[in-house]
């Protein structure tokens, strides 16, 4: 194919060009060709820029006289591939009862590979004759395809007229790469495509990560400067009608496919804008993968099922990144259809499979500071929706107090998640989240109505080797005096490491045969199943006695 660039990108009739602005050049200067030069080249005009996605370098266009040169070729030398993902070990060998902490996901593909400096030059020079050559109102008319298309025919000509030496892969890359900045979200369209990345965080222009396989690792993408980076930063804002610029930096979006976004921009970050993309996983996670993977057993995947199903009122807490969300997720699976759900979050990022489900959004002040819509606020707006049950993405306000007053008057099977270490943690921030919303209520009274309120903590914790567990599933029994007094039902015990890092650990019951929710088991008719999975997860010491609650 490459042999006949000439034919196979040859310049479609006038009236196909319908993006284009001119032929990319005259007919004579295609006698004139010489090897591309990198900068000092023109920089183009700052509407194309913007439109682009933005500033990639200087560039000169290709109608432009260029000082003769020799006429060697330039050719593009892509740098060694990089084995950028190590692939997934092998679970070790192991007792039966213990599992392997990290997540026997699938091996993961390659991350891409780093481009050499010239691949910059050269994309950069075929950028800016190509946003010289296109008109990009036009283009913006076109159907993807078609625009994916018109680029080709165009990128295929100046790389013909430019005389640069290109495998048919390389042009493909060059060309995809070219489509992404103009078209998408420039060089995080490949990361955005794969499945295995939880999250992109990029650090300005020169410096993106990864996390795959609960490990972070750099990413071999760069942006052209800060410039395009603010460019596809706004342009993901905007398109849940936010922005973020100097005089307000920070913003939370989302993508079209539910990816929660974050963004700081400059004066606040200091080396350039910082995008932060949760991404969301286009097959959600299950609470069977979770079994799969080891975050959790059969029997901790059936009580967690069971204390869905007969409402008891849960908070899954946890780290940051420790799984938190998508583990309440995987519990709004056993709410009955049935149900009218009401979900309040910062960016939605639920995904319930319920009919009747209401999701509300939070917002944030407009640039006059108005028009704010806090967590508070929604919550509060739930309770007159008529909610079976309310669903707060995250806890981290006053709001806790009206989702306590929620869970205390008639929604049981409320849920949330909430930043905490432990569950004991889990109470007492709980508590200073209630105190700093300036309610005036003494101590005892919010502990009272945190006891009446909550049922079961779900603590979730990001291992050490990357893997994401479910460390506990603890109730919330009462008060002791003016101490809430807490009881493991199933625990997680870490047991020692393979060969290759990975944490080996098993997942067990307390021995607690009657749990507090026992009589909503009874009523929901899941009295047995709860006995049979808290006995099938027993572990006994060699007296026979359940090990109960303390930890090896
Ligand atoms: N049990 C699990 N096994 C493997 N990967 C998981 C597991 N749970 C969550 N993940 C992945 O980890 C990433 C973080 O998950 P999640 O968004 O649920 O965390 P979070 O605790 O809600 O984070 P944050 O505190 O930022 O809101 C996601 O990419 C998710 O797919
Ligand atoms: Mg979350």
């Amino acid at each position: 194919m490459f042999g006949k660039r000439g034919s196979d990108h040859a310049p479609p009739a006038p009236s196909q060009q319908q993006a284009r602005r001119e032929p990319p050049a005259p007919a004579t200067e295609r006698h004139e060709e010489k090897p591309i030069q990198p900068p000092p080249l023109k920089a183009p005009s700052p509407p194309a820029r913007e439109a682009a996605g933005g500033t990639q370098g200087g560039g000169q266009p290709i109608a432009q006289a260029q000082p003769p040169a020799a006429p060697t070729q330039t050719s593009i030398q892509p740098a060694q591939a990089q084995p950028a993902v190590a692939q997934a070990q092998p679970p070790a060998a192991k007792p039966a009862p213990l599992q392997p902490a990290g997540p026997a996901q699938p091996a993961s593909a390659p991350i891409g590979r780093a481009r050499s400096e010239e691949y910059y030059d050269v994309k950069t020079t075929v950028f800016n004759a190509l946003i010289d050559t296109i008109d990009l109102t036009q283009l913006a008319r076109l159907e993807p395809e078609a625009a994916r298309e018109e680029i080709r025919d165009i990128v295929g000509e100046i790389v013909s007229i430019k005389n640069v030496v290109m495998s048919i892969a390389e042009q493909e890359e060059l060309l995809e790469d070219i489509c992404n900045d103009v078209l998408g979200y420039g060089p995080l369209e490949p990361l955005l495509a794969r499945d295995d990345i939880a999250d992109i965080m990029v650090n300005g222009a020169e410096h993106t990560y990864i996390e795959v396989d609960g490990k972070v690792r750099a990413a071999p993408i760069r942006f052209a400067d800060n410039a395009q980076l603010m460019n596809i930063c706004q342009r993901i804002v905007s398109q849940v009608g936010r922005r973020v610029d100097e005089s307000s930096p920070i913003c939370d979006a989302r993508l079209p496919d539910g990816s929660r976004v974050n963004v700081i921009a400059p004066p606040l970050s200091l080396d350039g804008p910082t995008l932060t993309i949760r991404k969301f996983k286009k097959d959600r996670l299950t609470l069977e993968q979770l079994v799969k993977y080891g975050s959790t057993t059969p029997e901790g995947k059936t009580l967690l099922g069971i204390v869905g199903r007969v409402r008891c009122n849960l908070l899954v807490s946890g780290g940051t990144g420790s799984g938190k969300t998508t583990l309440l997720n995987c519990l709004t699976a056993y709410i009955d259809t049935d149900e009218r759900i009401v979900t309040c979050e910062d960016s939605a990022e639920l995904q319930l499979q319920q009919p009747h489900v209401v999701r509300l959004e939070t917002r944030p002040p407009n640039l006059e500071g108005e028009g704010e819509i806090t967590m508070r606020d929604l919550v509060k707006n739930c309770l007159r929706m008529r909610p079976d049950r309310i669903i707060v993405g995250e806890v981290r306000g006053p709001e806790a107090f009206d989702l306590l007053q929620a869970m205390n008057t008639g929604h049981d099977g409320s849920m949330g998640t909430l930043h905490a270490n432990s569950p004991r943690e889990c109470i007492t921030r709980l508590e200073s989240m209630i105190v700093m919303g300036g309610y005036n209520l003494p101590p005892q009274t919010i502990r009272e109505m945190i006891v009446a309120s909550v049922d079961v903590i779900v603590q979730t914790s990001r291992m050490r080797d990357g893997s994401r567990r479910i460390t506990r599933i603890t109730e919330v029994v009462g008060l002791e005096g003016s101490v809430v007094t807490l009881q493991d039902i199933f625990v997680y015990e870490v047991l020692g490491e393979d060969a290759n890092g990975r944490l080996l650990g098993r997942h067990r019951s307390t021995g607690i045969a009657r749990p507090r929710f026992w009589d909503r088991a009874v009523y929901y008719g899941e009295q047995e199943r709860l006995s049979a999975c808290l006995a099938g997860s027993e572990m006994r010491d060699q007296s026979g006695q359940p090990l109960g609650d303390e930890l090896v």
